[in-house]
């Protein structure tokens, strides 16, 4: 058993390619390279989750002995001399990924990562045009549409691992695993099952890390093009505010080249009827829930209320933590509706003539748009990612970038109490201000735990503490679950947020992350 602890503050010197470079204790190899403008290839390496070491790409040879290390996996150490590239590394990176082809589909020119893939672009880096292995496995699995939200296909899959890592350290869920060894090993789920079978919280996390199109989002595109060019449909679209973002990532646009007005403006030269904020309807949502807050704080019951804008987390809830759903707020969205039924009840359009489209960074929310029924209704009709939606635009022949701006259509009746900004942040100086009559800003975020993803904020509210947790990701909100569940935690607001990296982590956004 290892005792080593590094210490970031103590810097090792080594040399890399000839050339001297200095870090702090515990800096990997690769990060070492890096610094040094070295960039050694990588396929299963991911800069969020830990050190797995399976793919082998990343091979370097350490103090002349011909010994290959994987520089993905190791640290530095004081006068390590590290070679990162020559013929022999060459080849037997290349004799990797030409392994990894032969047992790969050749469908580049149809694949949704096509451009995008880590596998693709190592291919082209090396220059390699075939692989010289005779293939071996059959690549005959049907891929598998799980809930209209995910698509699995295994052929594809390069053993990477880090779907497994994210699905089971990061998110805890361990809805996805690896089986058998060497040639026989792969990523399943437990007996085969569907994903919605199994502990799965449609997260999105696992395609959000997939290197390659082993695990993206379940295209609805066609569907939605149906509709636009159904004279007797009515179509709204519902845009997050991240998604203009994800559009310019995915058009190859510096970020803020492409503006909501810009999307509104494409979306309505796509055929859109209506073009709505989501930002509009989360600041209603936040106004209820800033009222539920005050009445269980005059109460003092079912506190902490908690909040959240992920549809993985209230997946996540109802699935590990069924005894503490009464911490929930009430209303699921708007009073309880879905976003269809209130849209037709304020433009006095019949339901059954609206085709209502989220458009969304977030995987999960199409796992919500497609499964989650409020009074027997689906919440929307099709929910497209970013990546979806930049893709439609394309084909429609639209050039984005020069687009002038239009404005979101508004249909809110204007008289419900908004509260903008931060959710978690807003409520509790709307809280606040409503017992004192004060208009003070709440206090920022203090990290608790000397961990940046559980923050925490408190109000003074008439000599008494009001406390607010926000929260990043599962394996965080897993801590503050188990310490309601223990009557430890004495907040009366949690925030959660279901992906690590909050909404620009979800791969909906065409971010690599
Ligand atoms: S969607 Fe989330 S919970 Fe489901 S397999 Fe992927 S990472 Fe795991
Ligand atoms: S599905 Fe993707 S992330 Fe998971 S092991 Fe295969 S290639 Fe890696
Ligand atoms: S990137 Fe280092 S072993 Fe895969």
């Amino acid at each position: 058993m290892s005792h080593y602890k590094p210490d970031p503050n103590k810097s090792v010197n080594l040399t890399i390619d000839g050339m001297p470079v200095t870090v702090p204790e515990g800096t990997r190899i690769l990060e070492a390279a890096e610094k040094l403008g070295i960039k050694i290839p990588t396929l299963c390496d991911h800069p969020d989750l830990c050190k797995r070491s399976l793919c082998r790409l990343c091979v370097v040879e350490c103090d002349g002995r011909g010994k290959l290390m994987a520089a993905c996996a190791n640290d530095v150490w004081e006068g390590a001399s590290v070679v990162t590239n020559n013929l022999r590394i060459m080849n037997i990176r290349k004799t990797i990924i030409g392994l990894i082809l032969a047992n790969h589909p050749q469908e580049c020119l149809t694949c949704v990562k096509n451009q995008k893939c880590e596998l693709q672009s190592l291919t082209e880096t090396f220059g390699i045009r075939e692989s010289p292995f005779r293939r071996e496995a059959a690549l005959n699995k049907a891929p598998k549409i799980e809930s209209e939200t995910l698509v699995r296909d295994m052929n594809k899959c390069v053993k990477c691992g880090r779907c497994v890592e994210v699905c089971q350290e990061i998110q805890t869920v361990r809805a996805i695993n690896s089986s058998c060894r060497s040639t026989q090993y792969e990523i399943c789920t437990p007996y085969e099952q569907a994903l919605s079978d199994g502990p799965c919280i449609f997260c999105g996390q696992c395609a959000a890390v997939c290197p390659v199109g082993a695990i993206y989002e379940y295209d609805q595109s066609g569907e939605v093009w149906t509709a636009l060019n159904s004279a007797d449909r009515h179509t709204v679209a519902e845009t997050a505010p991240a998604v203009a973002e994800g559009i310019g990532r995915e058009f190859g646009l510096p970020p803020g080249t492409i503006t909501a007005g810009k999307m509104v403006s494409a979306l309505k030269l796509i055929g859109f009827d209506k073009v709505l904020d989501a930002s509009v309807s989360a600041n209603e949502t936040a106004g209820e829930e800033f009222r539920e807050l005050l009445d269980r704080i005059k109460n003092r019951s079912r506190l902490p209320l908690i909040t959240s804008c992920s549809p993985g987390w209230f997946n996540f809830a109802r699935k590990f933590y069924p005894d503490l759903l009464d911490h929930l707020p009430s209303a699921k969205g708007n009073s309880g509706v879905s976003a269809k039924t209130r849209y037709a009840k304020e433009s006095g359009i019949d339901k059954s003539k609206i085709t209502f489209v989220y458009i969304t960074p977030c995987i999960g929310k199409k796992h919500e748009a497609m499964n989650i029924r409020i009074n027997g209704c689906r919440d929307a009709d099709a929910a497209l990612t970013s990546r979806e939606i930049a893709r439609m635009i394309k084909l429609a022949g639209i050039d984005i970038a020069n687009l002038s701006g239009t404005p979101f259509d508004c249909i809110k009746a204007g008289s419900r109490d908004d509260v903008p900004g931060g959710v978690m942040e807003a409520i509790v100086r709307k809280v606040r201000n409503a017992y004192t009559g004060e208009n003070a800003e709440t206090p920022a975020y203090n990290d608790v735990q000397g961990n940046e993803r559980i923050g925490e904020t408190a109000a003074e509210i008439q000599g008494a503490k009001i406390k607010a947790l926000a929260v990043d990701g599962l394996a965080n909100a897993r801590i503050v679950m188990e310490a309601i569940r223990r009557g430890e935690c004495d907040a009366a607001f949690v925030e959660i947020r279901c992906c690590p990296n909050a909404c620009g982590a979800s791969d909906g956004c065409g971010a690599a992350t």
